[in-house]
């Protein structure tokens, strides 16, 4: 046989067998498809629904509107005869009769397809009625012999979706004669497995998932499948893309989780979709318009940079007339911060409440109190809570989140170069933390977008309609066993109310409050290690990136370097550290503080090691200026070593200046910490072999010079007032 004749035989082959498409009768056209769900109120999930449905084109009837329901709760108990007396009331009013009826649920239903493919897999299941599967049997377990066996796939009826002609639907809804509390699944089911009834109604499980996908029993059979701008679910197990997924049951947070994708919601070619829509823009608003904000402000723990916190909620661009503050103190540390940011600026606010710490409040009794403060005024419109921690860089933060319009919205913060956030993509079995797949996508800024999540914590904002009307509990943030907000996150989803995260924009961070030692006057001073980013913010001075960049360096005298470092608030800080602390030296010969017990060229000062502060200057000098040495002194690397770090104090009745001398270093480094004419007349640093003085030094900024052999140098006489210099002899 030759390869042609081959080919003519195959081709005649498959025509006999497989009779072309022409032959059979043909897909029902999309306009005769009709949607009808139930939903009695307008839940997050029922507009997550609709919009997928939007998305397709699909038609909808909703039904139930307005109705109580009669079933207990959000979650899946039987009942849900309401549903079928519902339904079948209103196919009994349908004039047309020839309809396709698609019922679904819709709270926890989406749509991954159109109506084309929908109707498309429905003709080829060859059957007059439709019904979803799944593999548990529910509710009525002894039923299971009565099921037909089917060869593969789910072998159970699920009544959260059918499709089917619209007689064959009325012939089955016809016989409901039970109570609106009786389970639905449970009438449906009896109907299937009565075989004579099957057969007359023409009733077929939608075993392989094709159409419907209910994720209750089949989590690990569900992936996200990314291809061509498209985003669907894809069953694994039967190798099927599913048109309609049901987070039925306990699977609330995975249909959660796939509604962020799906349909299209966020792809990998378009990012987020779904995140400029229905907005509330707040732009065109005269100042007095803007909506009202009790910003709820949290202190649990000794935090570093409150002071810091204050000074970034006075930047928030948003009308302070519009802004009502709730703050709590549970730290008598940080009643001064609290209480001067008061006396400042409190009356800048439309209004401010401050519970003290000797309340004896709790966190959760703060949280209830604060939410009902809210709840209860009714010119307040949102709730923003945020923890002490939370570092708001982003000065647009109220403003972005409150024009997302959503009921609940985080901004999204993350601990410094850390995978922690606050906000769980996943929950485990026991409702603690869960990494979901795209979790690090999403705090690493891969993903960028608008994320239903369970669990947000730290700094969100909440709308004060859902106050008045799904969350009127007090005691939302009281429980015997978890945290109060675990308490909190627990009651939302379980109510059925989205929270949201957002990382759409960079808004801040979150400090790290571990360590923080609170025994001395400054204690952010301390803070390099555990929030380095923090303590750059606060204490190096702001032009210091341009020192190398653009020049920012100047050489007063030969191989004398002079540049910032030091902020304004460091230099202050630092000062007061050591006054507060106290025990400046007599300035003798003899001093027991270093080895050797006797100091040639003496000064009045406090060592570094006297206020445990040794460790966080030695970083200070390798981070911020080791890399400058090694610029300026090409060849020369230096691993910052010190004998000898103080701060050295000039005063005309005490110690006024220095003698000519050599330092015990390779080189030094010496950062005046207050402002000649200011502060104090006199003082500087001359240079003896060039004869050429530093005389205006300027606060903050250092000079470095070489310490031995060709810099003998001395301290200028301080005329008036005090003069302080922060000195380190670095390489011995
Ligand atoms: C839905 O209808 C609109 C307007 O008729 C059309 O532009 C859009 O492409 C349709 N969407 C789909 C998914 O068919
Ligand atoms: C069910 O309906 C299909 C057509 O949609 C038909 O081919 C099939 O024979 C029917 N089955 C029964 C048992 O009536
Ligand atoms: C905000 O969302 C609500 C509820 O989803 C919607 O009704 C409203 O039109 C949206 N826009 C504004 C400006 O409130
Ligand atoms: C930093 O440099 C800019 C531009 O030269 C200057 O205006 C500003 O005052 C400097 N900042 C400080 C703290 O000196």
């Amino acid at each position: 046989m030759t390869l042609s004749s081959l080919l003519l035989f195959v081709a005649f082959f498959v025509g006999v067998f497989f009779p072309l498409k022409k032959c059979e009768e043909q897909q029902p056209p999309e306009d005769k498809l009709l949607v009808v769900t139930i939903a009695t109120r307008e839940t997050d999930g029922f507009k997550r629904f609709l919009r997928s449905a939007k998305y397709f084109n699909y038609t909808v009837k909703v039904l139930g509107q307005g109705h109580k329901w009669k079933s207990d709760g959000y979650m899946e108990t039987p009942g849900g005869g309401q549903k079928v007396r519902l339904l079948k009331t209103a196919l009994e009013e349908l004039k047309i009769q020839d309809k396709i009826i698609l019922f679904i649920d819709s709270y926890d239903v989406l749509f991954a397809s159109g109506p084309k493919e929908l109707l498309k897999k429905f003709h080829q299941a060859g059957h007059k009625v439709v019904f979803s599967s799944e593999s548990l049997i529910w509710p009525d377990r002894h039923l299971e012999d009565k099921h037909p066996h089917v060869t593969e796939g789910n072998r159970f009826l699920n009544s959260g979706g059918f499709i089917g002609y619209l007689p064959n639907i009325k012939e089955m809804v016809a016989e409901w004669k039970g109570e609106d509390s009786d389970s639905d699944q449970l009438f449906f089911t009896k109907i299937y497995i009565d075989s004579t009834k099957r057969k007359s109604i023409n009733i077929t499980l939608d075993a392989r998932c094709r159409l419907f996908q209910n994720l209750h029993g089949a989590l690990d059979e569900v992936v996200l499948k990314f291809e061509d701008e498209r985003v669907r679910a894809r069953n694994l197990l039967y190798d099927t893309f599913p048109v309609i997924i049901h987070g039925n049951g306990p699977t609330k947070l995975q249909i959660n989780y796939l509604g962020n994708y799906i349909p299209n919601t966020w792809t990998f070619e378009t990012g987020c979709t779904a995140c400029h829509e229905d907005l509330r823009p707040l732009t065109a608003l005269k100042e007095n318009d803007y909506p009202l904000v009790l910003i709820g402000i949290f202190i649990q723990q000794p935090t570093p940079f409150v002071t810091v916190f204050f000074e970034r909620l006075l930047k928030l661009q948003y009308p302070k007339n519009r802004l009502k503050l709730f703050i709590y103190n549970q730290e008598a540390c940080h009643m001064h911060h609290v209480s001067s940011f008061l006396q400042d600026y409190g009356s800048l606010y439309r209004d401010f409440r401050f519970i003290e710490s000797e309340e004896n409040m709790d966190t959760a009794a703060s949280r209830n109190l604060a939410f009902d403060t809210c709840r209860k005024d009714k010119d307040c419109d949102y709730f923003f809570s945020v923890d002490i921690e939370v570092v708001i860089m982003n000065k647009n933060t109220l403003n972005i989140l409150i024009e997302q319009n959503l009921s609940i919205v985080a901004p999204m913060v993350t601990r410094a170069g850390q995978l922690r956030s606050n906000f769980w993509g996943a929950l485990s079995a026991d409702g603690y933390y869960a990494r979901s797949e795209d979790y690090v996508e999403i705090v690493q800024g891969r993903r960028v977008g608008v994320w239903n999540v369970p669990y947000v914590s730290s700094v969100y904002l909440i709308k004060a309609s859902l106050l008045r009307t799904e969350l009127t509990d007090y005691k939302l943030f009281n429980s015997h066993n978890v945290d109060p907000d675990m308490a909190y996150c627990h009651t939302i989803r379980n109510k059925g109310i989205f929270m949201h995260l957002t990382n759409m924009h960079s808004f801040g961070h979150i400090l790290s409050t571990e360590n923080y030692q609170t025994t001395h006057l400054h204690n952010d001073l301390w803070q390099i290690f555990e929030n380095p980013q923090d303590w750059r913010d606060r204490y190096i001075h702001e032009n210091y990136t341009h020192i190398i960049k653009d020049k920012l360096i100047e050489t007063p005298c030969p191989d004398v370097y002079w540049f910032p470092v030091f902020s304004d608030i460091a230099c202050n800080h630092l000062v007061e550290e050591m006054e507060y602390f106290g025990k400046w030296s007599g300035g003798r010969n003899v001093d027991p503080r270093i080895q050797g017990g006797y100091e040639n060229v003496p000064t009045v000062d406090i060592h570094m090691d006297q206020i445990n502060f040794e460790k966080e200057w030695h970083k200070f000098l390798l981070e911020y200026i080791a890399p400058i040495t090694e610029k300026l002194y090409p060849g020369y690397y230096t691993k910052a070593q010190f004998d000898l770090a103080f701060v050295v104090r000039y005063k005309p009745d005490e110690q006024p200046s220095l003698k000519p001398h050599h330092d015990a270093s390779t080189f030094t480094i010496n950062i005046a910490l207050n402002q000649l004419g200011l502060d104090y007349q006199g003082g500087g640093c001359r240079f003896l072999r060039y004869d050429c003085s530093v005389q205006a030094p300027r606060k903050g900024w250092a000079l470095m010079h070489p310490g031995r052999l060709t810099h003998y140098h001395e301290g200028l006489p301080t005329t008036t007032g005090i003069r302080y210099i922060a000195v380190s002899f670095v390489d011995p």
